[in-house]
């Protein structure tokens, strides 16, 4: 029994280096395999904020299987003195991705996402201003300067951090990577599952609520060898 507790405590603190073999043990902690679900958005796009509004009702449903983020469509464009880089809905746009991309950075989830929300809420246009950052930083409980979002972003809300600005460059790289073009495409686990261009596009499993949250759970299903549910 020494070896078995000896064996728990291991497995407990070292799960990544655990082997095939003692992974079938039943007295194994295993860590579950969290689905990647991202988002490919602007976030001063109509189509991003439909498809962020959709995922705000899908994610209480799978929050604890997946590991969710926003990836931005933008342009590096080393003519441009601010960012380096062209966002289709301005100036303020980029300002608004490094804003967001600050946040999910340093404050918690769920933080980070009430963040956005509520710089959607503040309609498209306003997205971005210092305004709406620093006031939708109170109401989403993150502390500009304290949580180091102020920093990553620019204390005044600009969206000036040389940190941030660095975030939204591995952001567009990242956004290439993921051959996304077009705001908002939804990806699981690095798969394109639907597109929203005015209308929904190529969603051949579904757009609603329900059809995102059934492909998400047969995908952890599928990621973590659950059989016969
Ligand atoms: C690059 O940035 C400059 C300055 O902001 C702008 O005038 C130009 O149109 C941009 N180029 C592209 C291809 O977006
Ligand atoms: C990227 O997307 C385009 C258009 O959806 C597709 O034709 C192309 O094969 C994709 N490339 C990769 C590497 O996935
Ligand atoms: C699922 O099964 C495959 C092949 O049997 C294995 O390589 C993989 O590590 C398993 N994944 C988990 C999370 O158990």
């Amino acid at each position: 029994m020494i070896t078995h507790a000896l064996l728990v405590i291991f497995s407990a603190v070292s799960p990544a280096i655990a082997s095939p073999a003692s992974a079938q043990q039943p007295w194994q902690l295993q860590k579950d395999v969290k689905v990647p679900v991202t988002l490919g958005v602007m976030s001063r796009c109509p189509d991003a904020l439909f498809c962020e509004a959709v995922f705000d009702q899908v994610l209480p449903r799978v929050a604890d299987k997946i590991d969710f983020s926003l990836t931005y469509v933008a342009k590096d464009n080393s003519s441009d003195p601010e960012f380096g880089a062209t966002c289709m809905h301005g100036r303020e746009e980029c300002a608004g991705n490094v804003q967001q991309l600050c946040a999910a950075k340093y404050a918690p989830v769920k933080n980070w996402w009430e963040f956005v929300m509520c710089q959607n809420y503040q309609t498209r246009e306003k997205i971005g201003t210092p305004e709406v950052a620093l006031q939708c930083a109170r109401a989403a409980e993150i502390d500009w300067e304290s949580s180091q979002v102020g920093q990553c972003a620019g204390l005044d809300g600009s969206g000036l951090g040389e940190e941030g600005i660095q975030l939204l460059h591995e952001s567009i790289k990242n956004t290439q990577e993921l051959n996304i073009t077009n705001s908002c495409t939804v990806v699981i686990n690095k798969r394109k599952v639907c597109v929203r261009d005015e209308t929904w596009k190529q969603c051949e499993n579904g757009h609603n609520r329900i059809d995102f949250i059934r492909q998400i759970e047969a995908e952890y299903q599928r990621l973590n060898n659950v059989t016969g549910v």
